[in-house]
């Protein structure tokens, strides 16, 4: 592969014999940009995936250290780990150590590529991502010499087979036009040791379900700063159901998904009728960032354990660990 010379991008695809101003694939030729340092692989997959990578290109830029510096990178240290199943970020690196090569497939703004990269500085670390939050990434990851980027879809992944020992996609899959099939595009890249962690939307209660539609379907219109505009009064909307600080005992209503129980109002109406997401302690605008990123992308995909197990025995891979809460699921996976 040849390095880029002249720092601008062609058209992906393109060949020719003059000098490209990029890679060239060795095998097909397949000459690609690079811009930043970042090889640039992005292909547009269809109009639903290109206003994906437009969203999270906003939002990236938008709140680039989100989850990295401040209030919201304490909780989400907590929050991932204990998503992931590890005890702490130590439990995390002992299961980490024996890794050579690690792909953060969809890592956004790189929160967790540079976790990987800190806590396995053995390993070779590389964060793919669609959009060009893959900037905001390497910008966050500066310093770091194990951890690289690049921008592709990771349905066609320009990566080796067969090499990648830890295979993380946290909150990805279920952006693809097809979860199903993103996640047997990444197994071949899988080493014959190699483990996968995956976090995917869980499917909610059926009203949540409709308003989940019915909101991404109506702002779906809106350019970027619009639809943040009315996420913001969203999350504002949360906020004051947050602040009542009321519970109300109810029956169980199982067509509504609704449990038996005191529960606190906002979570109640939070998982059983509409995403309002508020946390105190966090600034107005990264709490809207959590709501932005749920009902901005088009494809937004929730589903049940018993559809990813289906994925997993399709893959010929096996279960090594798995978690449920009521917004996801979380698989780890092998051979
Ligand atoms: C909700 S963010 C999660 C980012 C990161 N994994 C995290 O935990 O913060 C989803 C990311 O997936 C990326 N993405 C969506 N579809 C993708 C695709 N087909 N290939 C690669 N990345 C994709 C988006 O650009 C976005 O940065």
């Amino acid at each position: 592969m040849a390095a880029d010379a002249t720092g601008e991008t062609p058209e992906p695809g393109t060949r020719g014999d003059c000098e490209p101003a990029g890679l060239v694939c060795a095998s097909c030729g397949t000459v690609t940009g690079v811009r930043n340092g970042i090889p640039r692989f992005a292909t547009l997959a269809d109009e639903g995936q290109t206003q994906v990578q437009g969203t999270f290109a906003y939002k990236w830029k938008r709140t680039p250290e989100w989850g990295i510096t401040g209030a919201t990178a304490e909780i989400m240290t907590g929050w991932v780990m204990a998503t992931l199943g590890w005890k702490d970020e130590a439990a995390y690196a002992a299961a980490l150590k024996p890794a050579r090569l690690i792909l953060d497939a969809g890592c956004g703004n790189g929160r967790e590529t540079i976790r990987l990269a800190r806590l396995n500085p053995e390993a070779l670390v590389i964060g793919l991502d669609i959009s060009e939050a893959v900037d905001e990434a390497a910008r966050n990851a500066a310093g770091l010499p194990n951890i690289g980027f690049v921008q592709a879809d990771l349905c066609a992944a320009p990566l080796a087979r067969g090499v990648f020992d830890q295979i993380l996609s946290f909150g990805v899959l279920h952006h693809t036009p097809d979860t199903r099939r993103a996640f047997l595009a990444l197994v071949p890249l899988l080493s014959r040791q190699g483990e996968f962690t995956f976090y995917v939307y869980r499917k909610k209660a059926p009203l949540r379900e409709f308003s989940d539609d019915y909101l991404r379907s109506a702002i779906r219109a809106m350019t970027p700063a619009d639809a943040w505009d009315e996420m913001t009064r969203l999350t504002l909307f949360g906020k004051a159901l947050a602040d009542l600080k009321a519970e109300i005992e109810v029956p169980a209503i199982p067509t509504l998904g609704i449990m038996a129980g005191r529960h606190d109002v906002q979570r109640l109406l939070y998982y059983t009728v509409i995403k309002c997401y508020w946390r105190d302690g966090w600034s107005l605008e990264e709490n809207t960032h959590i709501n932005f990123d749920w009902f901005y992308p088009q494809y937004a995909w929730r589903h049940t354990s018993e559809e990813v197990r289906s994925w997993i025995r399709e893959a010929g891979l096996s279960e090594r660990s798995a978690s449920e809460s009521p917004a996801a699921l979380t698989f780890r996976v092998g051979r």
